[in-house]
């Protein structure tokens, strides 16, 4: 790979404090250097103190949300803004999940918006259903879903895709290395041709979809997987495997 890793574990809405705690405790330590690669724990929001303080002094594995608001501080009920995340020290946030758009309605617009997030790196995840994969339509999909947020974006250093087709999430049906290499060209043939080489050349974009450590390496491989987003197997303490520098 010619750009530095970023390797995310997506935790859902998965787990106890206990759970949290034990998790952490096994993948402190893992010696990643954030020179070479960047982990990042997507852990649930209540959840992130308690994951600050296990990992602290480690700056190995940083922390992320998995959501945040669209707006800014305010009169929104119920909702995190971005500058409160990034004023708790968290870097990272996940915008555009599959899982945040068809279960909780978010649009492209709405993706968009949370986008422009300032202070923090997102993780942007884009990806094609089943029926659009057999219908020929996945590069149509996943372009639509980028040309929705591109013109949104000021700093593409503080932008990571993650190209996760829904049919492979929590399926065990992992994209084969054909598939995720395809697709990811094609979104980074995107984003030169809305944007130019300099940008498409740098930008990261990941895979997720059922990855683990065991398949990890074969995808990893590919000219254009930079890196990995883990939901289930980041709640297992082989979690660590799937990175890159460390395998
Ligand atoms: O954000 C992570 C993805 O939804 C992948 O989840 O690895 O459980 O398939 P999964």
């Amino acid at each position: 790979m010619k750009r530095k890793p970023f390797v995310g574990g997506n935790w859902k809405c998965n787990g106890k404090l206990s759970g949290v705690k034990e998790l952490l405790a096994a993948f402190k330590g893992i010696g990643a250097d954030p020179k070479s690669v960047d982990v990042a724990i997507f852990a649930p929001t209540l959840h992130i103190p308690a994951a600050q303080d296990c990992l602290a002094g480690d700056a190995a594995i940083q922390l992320g949300v998995q959501n945040m608001s669209k707006t800014g501080e305010g009169a929104f009920t119920g909702e995190v803004s971005a500058g409160q995340v990034a004023d708790c020290g968290l870097k990272y946030v996940l915008v555009g999940h599959s899982e945040r758009r068809s279960l909780y309605g978010e649009t492209d617009e709405d993706c968009a918006a949370k986008t422009k997030a300032d202070g923090l790196t997102v993780v942007f995840c884009i990806g094609e259903s089943l029926a659009e994969r057999q219908s020929g339509k996945t590069t149509d999909v996943c372009e639509k879903q980028m040309k929705a947020v591109i013109p949104v974006i000021s700093d593409w250093s503080k932008i990571v895709i993650a190209y996760e087709p829904v049919w492979a999430i929590g399926t065990g049906v992992v994209a084969t290395p054909l598939q995720a290499q395809d697709t990811q060209y094609q979104v980074r043939r995107c984003i030169r041709d809305e944007c130019g080489a300099e940008i498409a050349d740098s930008v990261r974009i990941i895979y997720g979809g059922s990855a683990n450590e065991k398949n990890c390496k074969a995808l990893g491989e590919l000219p254009d997987v930079d890196g990995f987003l883990v939901g289930g197997a980041s709640l297992k303490p082989t979690f660590t495997e799937s990175v890159p520098t460390l395998q």
